[in-house]
């Protein structure tokens, strides 16, 4: 049994934060109640006590990711499921759902079942796959998707492409439903986007880099809205970084159209500015890129008021070889597994303008719910995914102390403050931090 004394509990429909006493018994939440005696504890306990003082410490729902690239199988180099599995755990993440652009891609459901397989394998991160909508993601021929659910799928995206053609969609969206899962759209319309390396506007411009059109995302958010709406589907929308993508949801969740959307920390932190001043530094080249000032303002204006349901970091792993291309030939991506929480902790949280329990929704709580996911809060009879979270560790970001295989974070070099000290899943202790050094 694991008693977790004086840990901050937040309640997630008031906001408030009291200290109490947490039971852990097996894989499940046993207790969670004002401090408990030690004898309250004894009568209660079926295996050896082990005591955990969470005095100044948070005691999370573990958080869930549901956005991320571990390109196993076929990427190894960039990641693999198992240490990208372990470096989500350090961050904070009891559970990730892995995107199908790898090579092959997960269009069929013997590559899905391996996922499956090599996420029980690695004991870290709980890994679920999330299945492609076409098969190659070539957007031309679905996939067959029941099959691929019964063999452990969680959603289906074609993510780092979208499915251009929107009768295909349609019919993808039609199709899904015998599934009940979610689909996720990338929302990028390619003949907009094509040759683009960051937002286009007055930096790109400056910068003489081929911009993408916030309408390259803002179009594909809007058609496949009124896709979900015609076919009663359930959409998720990924990375969303524009406002006028905001504006758009905002308005459909008011029409009742079943859509979620998620944002991105590097979306709500930079904007196309860091480019410039970065000179030209490509672990901020991401796709979608990052936008302007009025993007950022909105997309938390989104998260703070519920159009925005879901943090996922799309963690992008890629290699230097790669990155250290120039920017406009570099590939799009950042790497966030390990430096996500603490920089939401640090830009947002810290300066008050995130509460901690809308993190706590939008990082764990809403990825349950939409994708019918174990945890997403400290309640008695829940599982027992946890993370023991320090708000005053703080920690240089540097690249040799990573887990990942890759380091493409514009973090690197930078203090940042609150990191998870424990990690448990499924009730097992399975990360803690070496502080040895900091
Ligand atoms: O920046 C990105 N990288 N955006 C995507 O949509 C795909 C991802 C990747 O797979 O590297």
């Amino acid at each position: 049994m694991w008693w977790f004394k004086n840990v901050k509990i937040v309640d997630l429909e008031t906001g408030s934060t009291q200290a109490k006493d947490v039971l852990v018994e097996g894989e499940k939440i046993l207790e969670v109640s004002g401090s408990l005696t030690e004898e309250e504890v004894q009568k209660r306990a079926r295996s050896e006590v082990q005591v955990i003082d969470g005095t100044g410490k948070y005691l999370f729902p573990g958080l869930i990711d549901v956005h991320t690239h571990l390109r196993e199988p076929g990427q190894e180099e960039k990641e693999e499921i198992a240490t990208g599995a372990r470096a989500a755990l350090k961050g904070g993440f009891t559970t990730i759902l892995a995107m199908p652009n790898t090579k092959p891609v997960l269009d069929n459901r013997a590559l899905v079942e391996f996922v499956c397989r090599q996420g029980e394998r690695a004991g870290a991160a709980k890994v679920y796959p999330i299945g492609a909508i076409t098969k190659g993601e070539e957007g031309k021929e679905l996939t067959e998707m029941v099959d691929l659910a019964a063999g452990g799928a969680r959603a289906f995206s074609d993510d780092g492409r979208e499915v251009q053609n929107a009768e295909l969609l349609r019919l993808a969206m039609e199709y899904v439903k015998l599934t009940n899962l979610p689909l996720i759209s990338h929302c990028e319309d390619e003949n907009l986007a094509r040759g683009g390396s960051m937002h286009k506007g007055e930096v790109s411009a400056r910068l003489g880099l081929r911009g993408i059109p916030a309408c390259a995302e803002s179009v594909m958010v809007a058609r496949d809205i009124l896709l979900a709406e015609e076919t009663g589907s359930k959409l998720h929308l990924a990375h969303i970084s524009a406002k006028e993508s905001v504006e758009l949801i905002r308005a459909a969740k008011q029409r009742g159209v079943d859509v979620t959307a998620e944002v991105n920390p590097h979306h709500l932190i930079f904007t196309d500015e860091a480019i410039a001043e970065s000179n030209y530094n490509t672990s901020y080249k991401v796709n979608p890129p990052l936008g302007s000032a009025e993007d950022r303002d909105a997309l938390l204006e989104g998260i703070l008021d519920g159009t925005l349901d879901m943090l996922a970091t799309d963690h992008a792993p890629h290699t230097w070889e790669e990155k250290k291309r120039p920017f406009a030939e570099a590939p799009f991506g950042i790497a966030g597994f390990e430096t996500a929480l603490a920089a939401i902790w640090t830009y947002l949280v810290q300066p008050g303008k995130l509460p901690v329990e809308t993190l706590l929704k939008a990082w764990s709580l809403n990825p349950a719910q939409r994708f019918n996911l174990q945890g997403g809060s400290v309640q008695p009879g829940g599982i027992a995914d946890l993370v023991l979270f320090d708000p005053e560790h703080q920690e240089e970001i540097e690249a040799d102390r990573f887990i990942s295989k890759a380091q493409n974070t514009p973090f690197l070099g930078q203090v940042l403050q609150g990191f998870a000290s424990m990690v448990w899943v499924n009730g097992e202790l399975r990360f803690q931090r070496e502080t040895i050094g900091n």
